[in-house]
């Protein structure tokens, strides 16, 4: 039996199957067995308030889960599925509060990657799922990331290689009166204008005071050793410092290490948004298992193309 049709006849069975898309790892389960999505959440350690994210084989099981589609969505899955963009519309009666986390909406995103196609079809419904990570910590973008932290917990994980992408999805909220940016992606604001012909808000959408985005609490994405942003300017000082306080500080940085000291790692990062982000959170992975007291990470520009990243770098230094 193929390893694709192996995972598919787990997740009917009401199992956890970890699988590649094209941003991070998925923790997926059967989006129409309440049971199976419990487990996620247990998996994870995650609230039990904070909604998951539908994957699908295509645009065309849209109706199966979301009602009252704005042309919008129509119009920007025709132009970005299959892609790293989430899109959250309300929801069918018949989906489970399990995955809405008892919200009116739900979030549905096709993922582009061959792997989760081929699972998805295979399977023929819909797959609940975040990124297979425990709660509030790093997404994992490569199969090994997955086994390290929830192996035990997951019937099968599937090996698609390192992600192309590398960060998590745009999340784009249709159910409101005007689109609105959740979560920050490579799909930009710009992307988005340019189909839609109007810009989409940023930030949280109105009306709730629970985060409906759990990306959106501002420690997320988070190693263990306390991690600082640091701009090129500030890194020499920064250097000196760690030295002159005897700690062991790992650098992410785009510039060449200045200063060589036993207690210094130093690590270059692409200088480029795309190769930056692909390679951000098994480096920031790596850094964390060198257990030094402190991480410092070059403060990448605060230019268009770098938005995403800067949310997620941001969010892991707290
Ligand atoms: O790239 C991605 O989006 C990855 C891959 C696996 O597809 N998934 C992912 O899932 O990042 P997760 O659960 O780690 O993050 C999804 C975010 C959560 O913060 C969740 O709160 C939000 O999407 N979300 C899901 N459904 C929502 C809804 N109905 N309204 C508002 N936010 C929602
Ligand atoms: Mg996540």
């Amino acid at each position: 039996m193929s390893e694709i049709k192996r995972a598919a006849g787990l997740l009917r069975a009401g199992e956890l199957v970890a699988f590649p898309t094209e941003t991070v790892y998925g923790l997926g389960a059967d989006a129409a067995n309440p049971q199976a999505v419990a487990k996620i959440f247990a998996a994870k350690g995650r609230p039990q308030d904070h909604p998951l994210i539908v994957h699908l084989a295509d645009a065309g099981q849209f109706d199966a889960w979301a009602r009252d589609i704005p042309a919008a969505a129509r119009l920007l899955a025709a132009t970005f599925w299959p892609g790293p963009l989430t899109l959250i519309l309300r929801r069918q009666p018949v989906v489970s509060d399990a995955i809405t986390g008892g919200q009116d909406t739900i979030g549905l995103r096709v993922p582009n990657h061959p792997m989760a196609l081929e699972l998805l079809r295979e399977f023929g419904g819909g797959l609940a799922a975040p990124s297979a990570n425990r709660f509030g910590r790093i997404s994992p973008t490569m199969a090994q990331h997955v086994r390290d932290e929830l192996g035990e917990s997951i019937a099968m994980v599937l090996d698609g290689g390192p992600c192309q992408v590398g960060i998590e999805s745009t999340i784009l909220d249709l159910s409101g009166d005007v689109p609105a940016i959740l979560r920050p992606g490579t799909v930009t604001a710009a992307a988005i204008a340019a189909v839609l012909g109007q810009e989409p808000a940023v930030g949280l959408a109105p009306g709730g005071d629970t985060p409906r985005v759990s990306g959106s609490l501002e420690s997320h994405y988070a190693p263990r050793t306390p991690l600082e942003l640091v701009s090129s300017d500030g890194l020499v000082f920064a250097v000196r410092n760690a030295i002159i306080r005897r700690e062991r500080t790992a650098f992410l940085a785009s510039m060449a290490q200045p200063i060589h000291h036993e207690l210094i790692e130093w690590r270059l990062a692409p200088t480029e948004p795309g190769p930056f982000a692909r390679s951000l959170y098994a480096s920031l992975r790596e850094l964390d298992d060198l257990g030094c007291d402190r991480l410092v990470v070059q403060a990448p520009p605060a230019t268009a193309g770098w938005t995403a990243t800067l949310d997620r770098l941001r969010r892991a230094a707290g």
